[in-house]
């Protein structure tokens, strides 16, 4: 069996082709979001994991300025590639795309011995193998008194779609009918509420926990549906599928989707975010 980071790796390089498509109604919202509520300062040094095109990293950017410097990290070469592209377009200078494994990210000799200023991990912390652990190792490298945030997809978000999709690809390839949801298959549904996800938060070593609802209620357009299937985690339900079929797979989507009624796809995210409390050095 693959590597389960290789594949997510493999799932988002070949979903970066129309990953940029879901930036301003998806990916881009809960990034500034999240950047919004992290309360940066000029100056900082920011760890963004899992940054994909960098929808937080490269508002990050913005918010720390040019004195200040943010580390974008993803397994995804593709996704980097792309965020690299973004930031050039906006003459930022102070952000590098790194491509590595979150899970054994070592900060590099330039950010300050006592940790970064912030950690942002948006849409990523439940993809992490031993997401706790890895967490909590993540809110370790941040200093006493900085700042940590997450966005994961609200309980019940993209619930009904994603299993029409499932639904629709399981008659094209066979494995997909065994696949789990994002859900099932990962500790999302442990931290998808505000309550479950403020106490997570707080279990990792932080206070001032604070969890916002952004609500995103997108109009099901037959472009939206399809994007959200070629250009995010659900690109692997086509893994393996010739055109012809892919072809069949979007034309019975969008079948689905209109025989279903479903009018709204519904992205509703949760934005935490909290502050690094570090026990006092034992002497
Ligand atoms: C849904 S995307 C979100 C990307 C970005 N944060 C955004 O909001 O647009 C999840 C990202 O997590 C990355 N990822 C998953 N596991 C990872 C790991 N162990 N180390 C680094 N990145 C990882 C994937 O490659 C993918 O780019």
């Amino acid at each position: 069996m693959a590597d389960p980071i290789d594949q997510v790796a493999r799932t988002f390089d070949d979903a970066s082709d129309r990953f940029d498509s879901l930036t301003a109604t998806v990916w881009g919202p809960a990034g500034q979001s999240l950047v919004f509520a992290l309360g940066l300062h000029p100056g900082d040094t920011v760890l963004d994991v899992c940054c994909g095109a960098g929808a937080s990293a490269l508002p990050a950017a913005a918010a720390v300025g040019p004195t200040g410097r943010v580390h974008a990290v993803d397994v995804a070469a593709d996704l980097l590639e792309l965020g690299r592209l973004r930031a050039e377009e906006r003459a930022l200078q102070n952000i590098d795309f790194v491509c590595a494994d979150a899970t054994t990210w070592e900060p590099p000799s330039s950010v300050p011995e006592a940790g970064y200023d912030a950690l942002a991990v948006s849409y990523g912390v439940f993809f992490l193998p031993h997401m706790d652990a890895t967490f909590a190792r993540l809110v370790g490298l941040v200093r006493h008194g900085g700042r940590v945030g997450v966005t994961v997809w609200r309980t019940g978000a993209m619930a009904e779609f994603t299993a029409l999709v499932f639904d629709v690809a399981a008659r094209y390839s066979p494995e997909v009918a065994d696949r789990l949801s994002l859900r099932e298959r990962t500790p999302l549904h442990r931290i998808d509420t505000p309550e479950t996800l403020g106490a997570w938060l707080a279990g990792a070593g932080c206070h001032s926990v604070e969890v916002d609802i952004l609500s995103n209620l997108l109009p099901a357009t037959d472009e939206l549906c399809w994007n959200l299937v070629v250009g995010s985690g659900l690109r692997g339900v086509l893994d393996g599928l010739d055109e012809p079929l892919v072809d069949a797979v979007r034309r019975d989507l969008l079948a689905a989707v209109t025989e279903r009624g479903l009018h709204t796809i519904d992205a509703t995210t949760l934005v935490g975010t909290a502050t690094v409390r570090r026990p006092p050095a034992t002497v």
